[in-house]
Order: structure tokens, then C-alpha cells, then sequence
């Protein structure tokens, strides 16, 4: 087996010749190496580079994303998906500004006070910006670890979680945490990844115990499977002249804080007829009319499965009186399509608006 103190330096001497330019790599400062973390939680660099550039341009310093709108904040974020993370994101940087005079703790121990902190963000952000010697464990040092050191532990157990941890611990160098932290993640990202890693350049090809014994597609282990629930979802969109019926969702679900429409839900998928709601109810009362023939979207997300249609109607004359009361009722709002644009939205909703009214 490689011996433990090799690992850093071969690592640190791959990331000298191998290591990508990226911009929260040209700092020190934790509020920008915090932020490019929590945005990397959600998705990889390439599609996380924009939405880092587009945050920093607003939101130069932890005193602007305190002081910004949580609105705006959530339309900065959208397409990213699990919107709990911009809004502690929002909180947490209120936290850095107005409890702690706008500077960040600078220990491990201190940050995962923080909120929206755990501690893969505060051993990212403790070595990274203040090279603490900690470790930093998301998916791609899982990855490398155990397929260097033939580590068989579930990734998915508690009991693997502290497995992998004390390992990944024993490895940081002294010095040097801030250029091992990002070299592991370089490696695993680029190198040792998921589905081909390149194992017959490896700087760890003569001891990796899963090239040696050919089990690179068996390490690691993860057992969990996440269910995934099927839903299916119905949204009625009203239009009258430009202007689009819209609502905020106040539920504690992912999409909590964004724009969609009304909606309903069932078990299977149904027609317009057979929703049984009462503003499907007041559709029919209007007699408005169907702009085209419902269209599903298919929407994939972690633990769910979303089949979504769209029933597009169209109204001929103003809701007044009891139509607009059962409107403010269900929770919607006009919004003309310009507005619509500025509102943070699911993607999916995004999208069917881009293809029907924006484009
Ligand atoms: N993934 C998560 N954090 C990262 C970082 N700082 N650099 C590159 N990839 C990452």
C-alpha cells in the first residue's frame, strides 16, 4: 500500500503541471472561495463557472449579497435546482455581514457555525483560504481514496462516512492544505474520474489498489439507492392579453421562494376534464379556450421523477368579480410576460415560458 506521506506529494506535484485556471483559484479571500464551493455542490465547474462570474459581478463582497433581495438571489441561482442552497447562501452571508462585521471565521470549528455549512464547505473554505491542515470530502475524493487505498466501506453509511474522513484526515499535509485541498479535487475530476479514469497515466498506478486488482468500476462502494417517486403534475397557465397568471410557492418544498402557476396533482396523469379543481371549474365557466394540446415536460431530479403538463388557456375578456376573488384565491397574480422574465423561476417553468413566449 502507498505510503501515506507519498500521496500529498505526488498529488501536489501533478497539480503544479495539471491544475485548471479557475478564477476563485486566483484568491484568498474566503467569501469568494465560499461561494465558488456552495455553487460546485450543485454542479460541475463548467457549468458552475457563469453562475460564479454572474454572482461576484452582482455581489462583489459579502456586505452586497447580504444587503441584496432574496428574489434576486434565487434568479441568480435558477437552473441550478436545489434552492434551499441559495437561500442559505442569502443567510449565511447576512450572518458574515451583520453578526460578524462582514469577515468570515477563520477556523474549521468556527465555520461550521455558518449557515448552510457543513463539513465538506468548512474544510474547503478552512484549508482553501486559510490552510488549516483539514480535509475537504466531497465525491471525488471518496472516489480517489477508495480506489487508491482499497477502501471497501459504503460511502453511503455512517459508518464509511467516518471511515473515509479519518483517512482523508491522515493525509493533509501540514503545509501546503490550501493547493492539496483543490489538487484531490482536480485529481478526481479530471483524472480519477467516475466512468474512465486514465489509469494507465496514473502517478498512482504502481500501488492503487483498485488498478492492481482491476476493481476501478466496483470503488466505491455505495449501497443507497434513492428512491425515485414518480409525480405528476398539472399546471393550468392562464393568459389574458400579455399578461401571464403566476404565484409565489410558499410550501417548504424545493421550489419554495419561485414562480410557477397553479397546479394540480395526481396520482396518474389526467385530462383537463378530470382534474376536479375548482379553477378548472372556473375555466369552463369562462369558456376559454385551449391554446394547443397540454405538452409534457419531463423533469429529472435527484429523489423524483416529474411529469409535468402544461394546459395553456386563454381568456377573451377580463376576470372580474367572482373569477378574479377565486383567482386571488388560488394565490395568483398577473404579471405581464416582460415581467414574468425577471421572476426566479424552476427551470422547467423557465423553459416552457423561453419556448412559448419569450422566444
Ligand atoms: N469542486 C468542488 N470544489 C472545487 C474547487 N475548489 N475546484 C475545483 N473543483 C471543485
Amino acid at each position: 500500500m502507498l505510503e501515506k506521506s507519498l500521496f500529498a506529494l505526488r498529488l501536489l506535484a501533478w497539480y503544479q503541471t495539471h491544475k485548471r485556471d479557475l478564477p476563485w483559484r486566483e484568491t484568498h479571500d474566503p467569501y469568494k472561495i465560499w461561494l465558488s464551493e456552495v455553487i460546485l455542490q450543485q454542479t460541475r465547474v463548467a457549468q458552475g463557472l457563469p453562475y460564479y462570474q454572474r454572482f461576484i459581478e452582482n455581489y462583489p463582497s459579502v456586505q452586497d449579497l447580504a444587503r441584496a433581495d432574496e428574489e434576486e438571489v434565487l434568479r441568480l441561482w435558477q437552473g441550478l435546482g436545489y434552492y434551499s442552497r441559495a437561500k442559505n447562501l442569502h443567510a449565511c452571508a447576512r450572518m458574515v455581514a451583520d453578526d460578524l462585521g462582514g469577515k468570515f471565521p477563520s477556523t474549521y470549528k468556527e465555520l461550521l457555525h455558518l449557515r448552510g455549512v457543513g463539513k465538506y464547505t468548512a474544510g474547503a473554505i478552512a484549508s482553501i483560504a486559510f490552510k488549516e491542515a483539514v480535509p475537504a470530502v466531497d465525491g471525488n475524493v471518496y472516489r480517489v481514496l477508495a480506489r487508491v487505498f482499497g477502501v471497501e466501506e459504503d460511502i453511503a453509511s455512517t459508518r464509511g462516512t467516518k471511515a473515509f474522513y479519518t483517512l482523508a484526515q491522515s493525509l493533509v499535509p501540514e503545509a501546503d492544505a490550501d493547493l492539496y485541498s483543490q489538487a484531490i479535487m482536480d485529481f478526481g475530476a479530471t483524472h480519477c474520474t467516475a466512468s474512465n479514469p486514465k489509469c494507465k497515466s496514473c502517478i498512482f498506478k504502481d500501488d492503487c489498489v483498485a488498478f492492481r486488482t482491476d476493481r476501478q468500476h466496483v470503488l466505491p462502494v455505495k449501497t443507497k439507492k434513492t428512491k425515485i417517486k414518480q409525480r405528476y403534475l398539472h399546471y393550468i397557465v392562464l393568459q389574458h392579453d400579455d399578461k401571464l397568471y403566476m404565484r409565489r410557492r410558499h410550501d417548504r418544498g424545493i421550489w419554495a421562494g419561485l414562480y410557477d402557476f397553479y397546479w394540480v396533482e395526481h396520482r396518474q396523469p389526467r385530462t383537463i376534464d378530470r382534474l376536479e379543481d375548482s379553477l378548472v371549474a372556473l375555466i369552463q365557466r369562462h369558456q376559454l379556450s385551449m391554446v394547443s394540446q397540454p405538452i409534457l415536460y419531463k423533469h429529472l431530479l435527484t429523489h423524483r421523477r416529474l411529469y409535468v403538463y402544461f394546459f395553456h388557456f386563454k381568456a377573451t375578456i377580463p376576470f372580474i368579480q367572482d373569477s378574479a376573488s377565486l383567482l386571488s384565491q388560488a394565490g395568483v397574480r398577473a404579471f405581464t410576460v416582460a415581467q414574468t422574465q425577471a421572476l426566479p423561476k424552476p427551470i422547467l417553468i423557465d423553459n416552457f415560458l423561453q419556448e412559448r413566449f419569450y422566444s
